[in-house]
């Protein structure tokens, strides 16, 4: 089994693995319009995290890893509850670089009908949400630098990602509300 990618899992996989690599998937983009309310934000104030939007003739880039066939139960398991909020399972087809054939590869879904769906805003909205969130996985600011360095490390672009990143390093970021630092050190 093979899964796909393109939000945390790209920098954090926190999954068994064989093999790895970098990949994309057709007729989506990658959008900051999923709210995050059990990692990096919390339910009284949401942060924002990656989905996928179709869009015709699109590319998504993230990673694909190879699942052994012994661990897979306990993969789906992890995964599952790591993306609780509001993500379903979905199998596409991923071209990974190197590989003339494509692979099924199961993405973690946030479809505009779960329940933390925030959609589309303005660049300054999300701006101001993003800065001003954190979750029990730490900071909504760090999620979008990890995902901007790890997109940046693969050599991929992501407009949307590096926008918002450009965007998040101008003028100071408020430090976090207490209360609303991580607990813990996770990084979903
Ligand atoms: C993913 O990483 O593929 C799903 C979204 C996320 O957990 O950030």
């Amino acid at each position: 089994m093979w899964v796909f990618g393109y939000g945390s899992l790209v920098w954090r996989p926190a999954l068994a693995f064989c093999e790895s690599g970098v990949g994309f998937i057709e007729g989506w983009v990658r959008r900051f319009w999923q709210g995050s309310m059990d990692h990096r934000g919390v339910p009284e104030a949401p942060g924002r995290v990656v989905t996928l939007v179709p869009e015709a003739g699109a590319e998504c880039w993230g990673v694909g890893y190879r699942v052994p066939r012994d661990r897979r139960s306990e993969v789906l398991k992890t995964l599952d509850h790591r993306e609780k909020g509001g993500y379903e399972r979905r199998f596409v087809d991923v071209h990974l670089r190197g590989r003339a054939e494509t692979v099924k590869g199961l993405i973690y879904l946030a479809k505009p009908s779960n329940p933390n769906y925030l959609g589309p805003a303005p660049l300054a909205e999300i701006v101001n949400q993003v800065r001003r969130s954190y979750g029990p996985s730490g900071s909504n600011v760090e999620y979008v630098q990890r995902l901007a360095a790890a997109l940046r490390e693969m050599e991929v672009s992501d407009d949307h990602v590096f926008e918002l990143e450009a965007a998040l390093n101008v003028g100071s970021t408020a430090p976090p509300p207490p209360g609303r630092r991580p607990a813990r050190p996770a990084n979903d």
